[in-house]
């Protein structure tokens, strides 16, 4: 059996009514782990439904004009819905099946995990509740667009602060209530035992896929791996197949979280400027006051807009085997312009927080060193934000 704890992080603290789910949740797992056509299934839906392995790019033009490392991509951008989050999807719609649980509900911050989620419930027949900050519905408004007519029912949530962190509690209040026939889709690498983990596993296709890749590409490993962090499923998913490479010091992590607009103003860097606590189920670093009240988190990435983050980030900071940092709003929407003029690929905002920090990393490196970005999602769903943020008006 798994460990339900990352060194002093992760954890179970949940309500007494949850307990039993939780278990069944573990032992399926468990089962469909050590099942061959589990495991076939899911390389089957990578590969015929969401189009894996996606590519790993040389970013040859961007390179040239950043004048260091060799900046490569891993471009899950690519994957069916245009973001990673397609692939904790189809795992946990998959072992939902396996229990017999035919209602999924699920929350999203970028819009991008309930797409995933209402995707698959098509898919698989299943019916599907989001729930979504009544804040991100407003600036998601075409990813909640794409969720009904995908069959889903979007509840916007107005409590707190109307975004990621209340939708979590939104959904698991509905969890709590209709248990029996439920599965809860947790959308990050966060969450009570096994939801951590579980994700974790599901997004380390992203990892082993770049690793083989960038082997048989260049007959080299890359330097640093950079990825954006908002609760930490993307960079887990990447970061974990280099763990040994970590520990060999071939490989050096980076995780990149939300600065906000300006030093000192709101943000969601949670691993560089919060302190451990309990959240969602969960022990790990959050944003809070020193009375343990959660702050409001804020960025101009609704995808990275959360005041925790999943507690193997917060194990993996503690022990140095990664490192993290924040960026600002403006200086992710300067790399996503970058990248869209130099490569013609136009990266969700998220993302773009990776390819900034990337970028700079680059430039302080020799030619022969590589800096390999992870392009969690791609940016159509962040052009009204955009256009806003830049004073241009699109509709
Ligand atoms: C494209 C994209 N990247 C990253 C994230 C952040 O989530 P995570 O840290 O779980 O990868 C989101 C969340 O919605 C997203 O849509």
């Amino acid at each position: 059996m798994q460990s339900a704890y990352f060194g002093e992080f992760g954890g179970r603290f949940i309500p007494e009514t949850l307990v039993e789910a939780h278990r069944e949740l573990e032992d399926a797992y468990a089962a469909a782990q050590a099942d061959p056509e589990f495991q076939k299934e899911l390389d089957w839906y990578r590969k015929e439904y969401i189009g894996g392995p996606t590519v790993l790019y040389h970013a040859k033009r961007l390179t040239e004009q950043v004048g260091g490392a060799q900046i490569w991509l891993k471009r899950e951008e690519l994957a069916h819905t245009g973001a990673h989050k397609i692939n904790n999807a189809v795992g946990q719609a998959l072992l939902a099946k396996r229990i017999g649980k035919k209602r999924i509900i699920a929350e999203t911050g970028a819009g991008q995990h309930g797409v995933a989620t209402a995707t698959v419930c098509a898919l698989m027949g299943m019916e599907c509740i989001i729930y979504m900050g009544a804040v991100d519905v407003e600036r998601q408004k075409l990813n909640v667009f794409r969720m009904n007519m995908l069959g889903a029912k979007v509840i916007p949530v107005t409590s707190g602060s109307k975004t990621l962190k209340d939708a979590i509690n939104e959904a698991m209040r509905d969890w709590v209530t209709n248990v029996r026939t439920t599965h809860y889709l947790i959308g990050t690498a966060t969450g009570p035992h096994p939801f951590p983990t579980m994700v974790r596993d599901f997004q380390s296709v992203i990892g082993r896929e770049a690793r083989a890749q960038m082997l048989e590409k260049t007959g080299r490993l890359p330097d640093y791996v950079v990825a954006c962090v908002g609760g930490g499923s993307n960079a887990i998913g990447v970061f974990h197949p280099f763990l040994k490479d970590v520990e060999e010091g071939t490989v050096k992590l980076v995780g990149v979280e939300a600065g906000g607009e300006h030093e000192g103003a709101l943000n969601s860097a949670t691993l560089t400027q919060g302190t451990p606590g309990v959240l969602h189920g969960t022990r790990t670093y959050l944003l809070q006051d020193e009375h343990g009240q959660i702050s409001d988190s804020l960025s101009i990435s609704a995808g990275l807009d959360y005041p925790g983050v999943g507690p193997e980030h917060a194990w993996l900071k503690d022990t140095g085997r990664a490192e993290y940092v924040a960026v600002m709003d403006d200086q992710a929407l300067e790399a996503l312009q970058a990248l869209a003029k130099a490569e013609g690929i136009i990266a969700a905002l998220e993302s773009s927080h990776a390819t900034y920090h990337g970028m700079q990393l680059a430039k302080k490196l020799p030619k022969d060193k590589i800096v390999l970005i992870n392009i969690s999602g791609r940016g159509d769903k962040d052009m009204h934000t955009i256009a806003k943020y830049l004073g241009v008006k699109v509709d």
